[in-house]
């Protein structure tokens, strides 16, 4: 790997604008990295497309983010992670973090964890990926998924306490806390605005992992590892690139990143 440039931003993205939850919970955690953002919200939803496709979107946006020089590439999104995550790790000279392996670690950090759950897009659950990460950690446990595509849609309209999503929730819920879950993984990135209904749901006993933390609790430790913390300490800078500006973009996108939006520039492939 060559020398890489501690000031150069983190490259961040994902399928759509969820992604910023991650860009969240980096900017609470790392508050000096700049930090870059593609969402390709032009062609979202990724969670119901083929592999192939996924994998030919992916290379795209990490070519892109790798021309801007970013010193380390962050895969956001749970479905790109599921199908996509070898393909930026082939192409890329910086390293490469992904949220399934982020939240596969965590899930088993807790010793008492035994049945884990995982909910995610339709495309993440059929790879099995998670259930995979998970395994590969070792740990006496087992995996439950269940795919729940109708959680995006309710989130970006902003039903985070609605009676639909809390019915919704209990109903994907229902397979898993029937296997007496201990543990659930909230694999997809729009589920952590989703944190407070989906623990009343669950019950208190279930631990969520929220991949967003995760993953900035991830990117601190290699930035620290790897002495590629940013040790300037002025106000970084922020911007994100998405294809297209869709209805409502500013607000839904503002409540994922929990503040102002600005600096966003359009990408025309
Ligand atoms: N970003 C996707 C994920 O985390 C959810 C939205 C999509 O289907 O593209 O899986």
């Amino acid at each position: 790997m060559t020398d890489l440039d501690p000031c150069a931003p983190i490259g961040v993205f994902d399928s759509g604008i969820g992604g910023l939850t991650v860009v969240r919970a980096l900017m609470e955690r790392l508050p000096f990295e700049n930090i870059l953002y593609f969402g390709d919200t032009a062609r979202v939803p990724y969670g119901v497309k083929s592999v192939e496709t996924i994998c030919h979107y992916t290379r795209e946006i990490a070519e892109f983010l790798l021309q801007k020089q970013v010193k380390l590439l962050v895969i956001a999104c749970n479905t790109m992670a599921a199908v996509a995550s070898q393909v930026v790790k082939d192409l890329s000279a910086v390293p490469v973090l992904d949220v399934i392996d982020a939240g596969a670690a965590h899930a088993v950090a807790d010793a008492r964890a035994r049945r884990i759950g995982v909910i995610g897009t339709p495309t993440t659950i059929n790879s099995n990926a998670y259930a995979q990460a998970i395994h590969e950690q070792g740990a006496p446990v087992r995996v439950y998924s269940q795919a729940c595509p109708l959680l995006v849609p309710l989130v970006e309209e902003g039903w985070l306490e609605h009676e639909v999503t809390r019915l919704t929730c209990q109903e994907y819920l229902k397979p898993l806390l029937a296997n007496h879950i201990d543990t659930l993984v909230l694999g997809c990135t729009p589920h952590p605005l989703l944190k407070p209904l989906l623990q009343e749901v669950a019950g208190g006993a279930v631990r969520l992992v929220d991949s967003a933390e995760t993953m900035a609790e991830r990117v601190a430790a290699l930035l620290d590892e790897r002495q590629l913390a940013n040790g300037v300490r002025t106000p970084p800078s922020y911007e994100f690139f998405v294809t297209d500006v869709p209805l409502r973009f500013q607000t839904i996108g503002e409540r994922f990143l929990g503040r102002g939006l600005r600096n966003v520039h359009v990408v025309k492939w």
